[in-house]
């Protein structure tokens, strides 16, 4: 068989995972894949990938077999021990630091596999913290996309050999030994959410303070590697920081984080996401095709709505959050975990009411033509108006006023389908008039007093001039009398 025939049929198995068992294998490094399809196919004594591909289509459990062949499950409790001791010393201290008491700090083992990395954080944690308070500040999120992995995960039972790495102390205070087994902590197993998730596809989680994902991103694609990293820099909050495996790196996204240790592949959250990047997660298009000049319009249109530097949201007919950009993001304090939610169940809710916005553009695009807007030909399905003025929005340390703007977006039948919102910050503005409103008052009350005090002079000027008056009376009576 010629190579690109093997290759066909090793491209026809990718399909079909994908196709049929859900597994979308596209953003892995095809060499590992092809090296794990062997493999597995050597333990079955099977010659091509064709044949492999009846037997997949044959064994309805064979997909999962192949899956954690791929997903190499391999992980250790403080595996590169150095870069733990980096981590509990120069990183979780700061975290705990710069966090509020009463706020939760937040961690996520992405990648988790059978538990030990999630546990070893958790170990740190609770030494720094103490386990009353780390009960009671940590939240830990820890995510595989495997099932099985997962499942032990949250069994939290190892071997002799597995627990080999933990120092003793830690092993007898967080270990329960049974029957040749040591199992974790209960108690503090229940600060864990474990969740089935994919970097290469889902939202990442929101407000977190250490994203720890070590020895996964090597299994990907560079230009996953690359989404992955924008998906993290979103669910970080601004003093979040990465903590990467050894062998691990930042492709070409260096600059959305900030190296803390290069050893020790621990990284801050760094600047900005550029356009470049929020398009990064958009929907790839196929560039083998004849370019749709409705889809370009249509990059173009949201690549101006991200680009812009007017805070701008996109809210379907339904009132779910389609699109924000960054300055909305920063705002708001929105992220791509958002994407998707209905916007009642957010805390903009405070702000807009999405569904009585979209009657009221959809009224007043009832009304007759002439008081409407002109429209230029093609995708101007739009129409605008001066949502609510001076709009209050508080957040921990800031108070920010808004005009809202919304335009209500319809498709080529006028059906309207959802409604763009534009916010203006007036803030400036409203302390501007607030400071005239004071002067104004400022110069009325100093003209009042300046009015009493002319008043006051006049009626001392008078009393002067009849005092003087008197005065000369008297002098010219005592004149008189001498004269006698
Ligand atoms: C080598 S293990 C690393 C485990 C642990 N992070 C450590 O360093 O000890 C790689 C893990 O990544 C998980 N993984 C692979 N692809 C993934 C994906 N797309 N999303 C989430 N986890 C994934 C695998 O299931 C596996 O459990």
């Amino acid at each position: 068989m010629s190579i690109s025939e093997s290759q066909l049929e090793f491209e026809a198995l990718l399909d079909y995972l994908k196709q049929n068992c859900s597994y979308d294998l596209s953003g892995y490094k095809e060499g590992t894949l092809v090296r794990r399809v062997q493999y597995r196919m050597q333990q079955l004594e099977i010659e091509n990938y064709g044949n492999y591909l009846q037997y997949l289509q044959n064994n309805s459990d064979e997909c999962v077999s192949l899956f954690n062949t791929i997903l190499i499950n391999y992980s250790g409790f403080f595996r590169d021990s150095d870069s733990w001791d980096y981590l509990a010393n120069q990183i979780i201290p700061q975290i705990i630091t710069r966090k509020q008491s009463d706020k939760k700090i937040r961690v996520w083992s992405a990648g988790c596999a059978s538990g030990q990395e999630v546990y070893t954080l958790l170990m740190l944690l609770a030494e720094a913290l103490g386990i009353e308070q780390c009960l009671q500040r940590v939240q830990v999120f820890a995510t595989d996309i495997d099932e099985d992995a997962l499942a032990e995960a949250r069994q939290a039972s190892y071997s002799d050999k597995e627990v080999a790495n933990i120092p003793s102390d830690l092993l007898s205070k967080y270990f329960e030994q049974t029957q040749q087994r040591y199992v974790f902590d209960s108690k503090l197993r229940r600060t864990i959410i474990f969740g089935v998730h994919d970097l290469t596809n889902n939202a990442p989680m929101s407000k977190i303070d250490l994203v720890v994902c070590r020895n996964v991103l090597i299994y990907f694609k560079p230009q996953t590697q690359e989404k992955t990293l924008v998906r993290f820099h979103f669910g970080l909050c601004d003093n979040g920081f990465l903590f990467l495996g050894n062998s691990e790196g930042l492709t070409n996204n260096k600059y959305i984080f900030t190296p803390v240790s290069l050893k020790h592949r621990i990284f801050a959250k760094g600047q900005n996401l550029t356009l470049q990047d929020h398009l990064l997660l958009a929907p790839r298009t196929d560039t083998k095709k004849a370019v749709n000049p409705l889809t370009t319009q249509i990059q173009m249109w949201k690549a101006a709505f991200l680009a812009s530097p007017l805070a701008q949201l996109a809210v379907d007919r339904s009132g779910r959050l389609l699109l924000a950009n960054e300055q909305a993001n920063t705002l708001f304090n929105l992220n791509i975990s958002h994407i998707g939610a209905q916007v009642e169940d957010l805390e903009i809710a405070r702000l807009i009411n999405p569904s009585t916005f979209i009657n009221q553009l959809d009224r007043d695009r009832a009304k007759p033509s002439a008081v409407r807007r002109s429209r230029t030909a093609g995708s101007d399905n739009s129409h605008s108006s001066l949502g609510p003025k001076h709009i209050e929005w508080v957040t921990d340390n800031h108070t920010t006023y808004l005009n809202i703007y919304t335009t209500l977006i319809s498709d080529e039948s006028g059906k309207a389908l959802g409604t763009n919102l534009t916010f203006i910050d007036v803030t400036r503005n409203i302390l501007l008039e607030d400071e005239i409103e004071r002067l104004n008052s400022a110069l009325v009350k100093v003209t009042q007093e300046l009015k009493e005090t002319k008043e006051v002079l006049h009626t001392t000027t008078q009393q002067f001039d009849s005092t003087q008056k008197e005065l000369e009376s008297v002098h010219q009576e005592m004149q008189f009398r001498i004269n006698l």
